[in-house]
């Protein structure tokens, strides 16, 4: 079986089975999928919320366009990106870098000047702008595993940002929602599960060069 195989069985699922639930180890598997995602300088600037609360889900519809697929959906995820990750920050991934390797302090010194230079010399634009593209590599891995394991999904980026990380207390913690993913079972009532794939061909989308 190739990943090819799953990424065209899945679909942007439209409507979800509203009685259908996850395990335990369903969410736990996405969970460690979702740390073991690679990131630029490993510096994981990002955070995933996983919400299985109904009332939660319900109150999250009307700042994402009325989708009710938030609200039937059995789990929604929600994954943020670290906003202004400072000096600190950069200090405290170098140290659990030694105790994590047994690497010592001195010999990550020039990792951590290239971090500081970065995190110091970065406008705070710009490196939210690098934390949001960190989260969406995340979200790819996150899209394959789903469809390995015949979880149904959609990627969304329709919903308010904003009310997001002001109801699940983003702002307080200096992340930011950057994409939105419902997951569970589809419905078969949902035509799109029987709509063919629109998808450039391989010649407009790829190129080999061999000399
Ligand atoms: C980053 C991203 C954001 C998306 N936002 C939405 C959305 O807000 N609502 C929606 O119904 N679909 C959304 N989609 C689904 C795309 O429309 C869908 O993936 C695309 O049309 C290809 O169809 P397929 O995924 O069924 O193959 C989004 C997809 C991605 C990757």
């Amino acid at each position: 079986m190739y990943l090819k195989d799953d990424l065209s069985w899945r679909y942007a699922v439209q409507v979800f089975d509203s009685q259908a639930t996850l395990s335990k180890n369903d969410i736990d598997q996405i969970i460690e999928v979702f740390r073991l995602a690679p990131s630029s300088f490993g510096l994981q600037p990002w955070k995933l919320i996983v919400i299985e609360n109904k009332d939660i889900q319900k109150s999250l519809v009307p700042v994402s366009y009325n989708q009710a697929k938030i609200a039937d959906a059995s789990a929604l995820l929600v994954l943020a990106y670290r906003k202004n990750i400072d000096e600190q920050y950069a200090i405290d991934h170098v140290e659990n870098t030694a105790k994590t390797t047994g690497a010592s302090l001195e010999s990550l010194e020039s990792y951590k000047n290239s971090l500081l230079g970065f995190v110091n010399n970065t406008p705070e634009e710009h490196k939210n702008a690098w934390a949001k593209n960190q989260v969406y590599l995340a979200a790819g891995v996150l899209v394959a595993h789903l469809a390995q394991q015949h979880i149904d999904a959609c990627c969304m980026e329709g919903f308010s940002s904003a009310d997001y990380d002001r109801i699940l207390w983003l702002d307080a913690q200096n992340y930011s929602s950057a994409v939105i993913i419902p997951i569970g079972k589809r419905n078969e009532s949902d035509l799109f599960s029987k709509s063919p794939k629109t998808r450039f061909s391989t010649d407009i989308i790829s190129q080999r060069i061999t000399s």
